[in-house]
């Protein structure tokens, strides 16, 4: 995004609908309309990304599980190196005397990464997880493919 010119276009819209934006945009602390618009517009192009499964994403999990509970620090280890060629780094943090946080950050195709986070999330133990992930390429050139 960084050799682009800013474009502008005109959007027609009801009364009603556009107040309702308004509202949103205040609630959601934006400084005004435009940059609301170009936030949807970048979060339907990540969604487009995401449904196709070939595309080339990266991002993190994030696991908060107690390292007491059962098997989960063997599961974890076992399950991460089978997926050690998606994993760019991984950090653990101590929180307290039971609970852990743990950090991975990973790159690769979004079927396989969606299947990855799918086994850490759902492992016994692991009270918490999320996979956050957005595509590789710049959104603003996902049109030009
Ligand atoms: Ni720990």
């Amino acid at each position: 995004m960084s050799d682009s010119t800013l474009k502008r276009f005109g959007v027609s819209m009801d009364d009603k609908l556009l107040q309702d934006f308004d509202e949103l945009i205040k609630s959601k602390g934006y400084e005004n309309r435009s940059e609301a618009v170009r936030d949807l517009i970048r979060n339907a192009l990540v969604q487009q990304a995401w449904e196709t499964d070939d595309q080339i994403v990266a991002g993190s999990i994030l696991l908060f599980y107690d390292h007491h509970h059962g098997e989960v620090m063997h599961e974890l280890t076992a399950i991460q190196h089978d997926m050690h060629d998606m994993i760019l780094a991984t950090t653990h943090f101590h929180l307290d005397h039971h609970n852990c946080l743990e950090l991975i950050v990973v790159k690769g195709r979004a079927k396989d990464l969606r299947v990855f986070s799918d086994r850490l999330i759902s492992l016994k133990g692991v009270k918490y997880g999320k996979f956050t992930s957005a595509p590789v390429v710049a959104t603003s050139s996902l049109h030009d493919e």
